[in-house]
């Protein structure tokens, strides 16, 4: 009789501490809006990643500025889209130096020697900044799509990047178009985001070789904890896009310079762009949506 009720005691205190499988919880993204996001600024026209390239696409009405984000050896966020910098005609790993010896690279140098054809010609105040500075100088009047380049060799990049949000107040805000999306390539990256801090809607980036699919356990596992996925244009295609809806997330191609492109994709029903033109996206968007009127 004892056994029995030491059992019955050991089953039950056992079901209380078994974790019975919660819902995905994820936030969902704007359906009904065609987002423009500045691919690293508008970067066709200055150096990317720099202030001049946020705030030109700011005034090119983007919906998003666009950032890569590498960490320096002294834990500092840079928006930089390699891990790797030329210092001094020396290749070295981001991680191997401090934010001071980044600065000595000029963004704008590497412009001069490889100009655009329609590029800016002011080069003097491109300087690589880190996101601190950017949260700093833009506060919440703009939106911000993160990007975490390389998480594997950057330990703590996902906590020091929701810290810094954090400071600049500018989670949990109740705007329908959200204020933060981060984005990465590395889903390990992303779920640990998504567990630290669920409410931030996450995009899970893919470069397909060939036309874009996933399986169905690819798409189950993606809703657990993605929003959005972000596809290589060339390998998006009517099917992948219905499989991505069907699962309520968003298909948000990259990167489109081309105003007959982005109309073809906009007919195709994809939910935005990545775009070094924020304002070619945004005169077709206009376009279009005087055509739907
Ligand atoms: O977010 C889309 C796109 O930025 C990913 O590719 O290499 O330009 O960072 P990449
Ligand atoms: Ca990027």
């Amino acid at each position: 009789m004892k056994n029995i009720m030491l059992l019955t005691i050991l089953l039950f205190t056992y079901g209380c501490f078994q974790q019975t499988p919660s819902p995905a919880v994820r936030t969902p993204l704007p359906e009904n809006d065609f987002l423009i996001i500045a691919h690293r600024g508008a970067s066709a026209y200055t150096t990317g990643h720099t202030l001049a390239a946020y705030e030109m696409a700011v005034q090119m009405g983007a919906d998003y500025i666009e950032i890569d984000l590498q960490m320096t050896k002294d834990g500092k966020l840079v928006a930089l889209h390699d891990s790797v910098v030329t210092l001094h005609d020396v290749k070295q790993a981001v991680a191997d130096v401090t934010f001071d010896d980044i600065q000595l690279h000029s963004p704008g140098q590497e412009l001069v020697k490889n100009p655009l054809s329609y590029a800016f010609p002011n080069f003097s105040d491109l300087r690589i900044v880190d996101l601190s500075e950017i949260l700093d100088h833009f506060g919440d009047s703009v939106n911000y799509y993160i990007e975490i380049k390389s998480p594997k060799m950057y330990p703590g990049i996902e906590k020091e990047l929701l810290l810094q949000l954090g400071e600049h107040h500018l989670l949990n805000k109740e705007d329908i178009t959200p204020k933060v999306i981060i984005q990465s390539f590395d889903a390990d990256s992303l779920k640990e985001i998504h567990a630290l801090d669920p409410s931030i809607p996450l995009t899970q980036l893919y470069k397909f070789g060939k036309k874009a699919k996933l399986s169905k356990k690819a798409l189950k596992e993606l809703s657990q904890y993605a929003s959005g996925v972000g596809v290589n244009v060339h390998a998006v295609n009517r099917d992948f896009i219905e499989a991505i809806h069907k699962k309520g997330l968003l298909v948000l191609p990259y990167t489109i310079n081309d105003e007959n492109t982005m109309r073809q994709l906009m007919k195709l029903g994809v939910n935005g762009i990545f775009t070094d033109r924020p304002d070619v996206a945004s005169r077709v968007k206009n376009e279009q949506s005087s055509l739907d009127q």
